[in-house]
């Protein structure tokens, strides 16, 4: 469930017509609701109640400052990915013993930011890794809190692009080798084994992959403690999906990913870490934008939009569907038609739909892509010197721009001219 909703005919979020906010603020824009992203929050740390757990917000699907300080105030955690991430969730306020730290190339750089600034713990991927965090604790005379991220074989049966729990991914290690690294974790000095990571991918609709892999990592804790480790801690990475469509999808809900932890995972007495972030994050915002205009082409009309492939990549990138709906409905029943809806930028890849039934649409109409939160803004370029659009936050009746659209001469002056020109 979401707060963007219609009264009478008009799009609003939460308690603001989307129509005024695009009045103040031109379009395209993001747009996110915080009653929306606080909703998704607790529905993940209720599934988990009972249990001693972190939600570790995914932050790479959406690390606006407001959005890491609305989750973090909740009591998330977050997971990073990068040097940067890391930077924007203390710079957000998250305490250094909610951020855990992902990803398979940590560099040495970012190794050291992190122990100096405190963390969780890292998601160790490999060997080579290990050793890295190895020697940089110990050149700062620190230990470092690590788990290993399993790869557990596992088809997510998800987008190929997003997949990364089976063998040929080049996440994690190897669930047949996990002993064998472990033993290596326990005996280089400067760090701490505190438990096991997994993550498989995003979007997943079915929970059978998730149980496949967690009854892995069950099996596995009894295994490393048998061999003296000391597992205490669990993360079980993010990857639950949303409905990107109003009718044909249900994804299984927080509450039955929950239950499915506690029935895999729940009796080994550990601390649960997850990662979500397209749930939390996804049908939190909205991207809005105008029509700038309705060309008739052979055979088919195309709504030439403002925002483009650059703002909005995943149509381009993974065939992603998103729901295009009007932001003021017409007064009465209308019969739909097929549309292409594409962006201004110069090239075909720039289509957001093809032959999209909508309601009749007329230059300078407003329309809005749902389930654009995640993965949305985050994601976004500037090519063709297309500025990065502004996102906005709504709570209850009031809104602020959390992030400014750019100038063009900002844009411009981040280049430099060398001497010799
Ligand atoms: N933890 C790890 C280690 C991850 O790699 C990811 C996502 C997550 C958590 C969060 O997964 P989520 O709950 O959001 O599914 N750009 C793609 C999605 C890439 C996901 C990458 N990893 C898209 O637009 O669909």
């Amino acid at each position: 469930m979401d707060h963007f909703l219609y009264r009478d005919g008009a799009l609003f979020a939460e308690d603001i017509a989307v129509a005024e906010i695009a009045a103040a603020v031109e379009t395209p824009f993001y747009l996110y609701s915080t009653a929306t992203l606080l909703r998704h929050y607790r529905l993940f740390d209720e599934a988990l109640d009972g249990l001693p757990h972190l939600v570790c917000y995914a932050m790479k699907a959406n690390s606006n400052q407001a959005i890491l300080r609305t989750l973090a105030e909740a009591g998330a955690g977050m997971d990073v990915v990068s040097g940067g991430e890391y930077a924007r969730a203390k710079a957000a306020g998250v305490s250094a013993e909610r951020i855990v730290f992902s990803g398979v190339g940590k560099t040495l750089a970012e190794i050291r930011m992190a122990l100096a600034g405190g963390i969780r713990q890292f998601n160790v991927e490999s060997e080579p890794e290990l050793e890295a965090i190895s020697a940089v604790a110990v050149s700062m005379g620190v230990v470092a809190p690590i788990t290993l991220r399993v790869n557990p074989d596992v088809d997510a049966r998800t987008h190929a692009k997003i997949a990364t729990g089976k063998s040929e991914n080049k996440f994690g290690i190897p669930i047949a080798r996990a002993r064998e690294v472990y033993a290596q974790a326990a005996s280089l000095p400067g760090l701490k084994v505190v438990g096991i990571d997994v993550h498989i991918g995003s979007q997943l609709t079915q929970l059978e992959p998730f149980e496949a892999a967690y009854k892995k990592v069950a099996d596995l804790t009894d295994v490393l403690r048998a061999d003296g480790h000391e597992i205490t801690r669990l993360d079980l990475g993010g990857g639950l999906g949303i409905p990107y469509t109003r009718s044909n999808e249900a994804p299984p809900l927080p509450t039955d990913y929950g239950a499915l932890i506690k029935r895999t995972v729940g009796h080994l007495g550990c601390e649960i870490e997850i990662e979500p972030g397209r749930l939390i994050a996804g049908n939190a915002g909205i991207l809005v934008s105008r029509v700038i205009y309705v060309k008739s082409g052979e055979g088919r009309d195309f709504l030439i939009l403002d925002a483009a492939m650059n703002d909005l990549i995943r149509p381009a990138m993974y065939d992603a569907y998103h729901d295009i709906v009007p932001v003021v409905e017409a007064a009465a029943a209308v019969e739909l038609r097929p549309y292409d809806v594409v962006g201004p930028v110069c090239e075909s890849g720039d289509t957001f739909a093809k032959g999209r039934q909508m309601p009749p649409v007329v230059a300078g109409d407003l329309l809005a892509f749902r389930s654009a939160g995640a993965y949305g803004a985050v994601m976004a370029s500037e090519y063709n010197t297309r500025p990065l659009i502004p996102e906005v936050l709504v709570h209850g009746d009031q809104f602020a721009v959390i992030r400014a659209r750019p100038t063009f001469d900002e844009i411009i002056n981040r280049d430099t001219i060398p001497p010799w020109l």
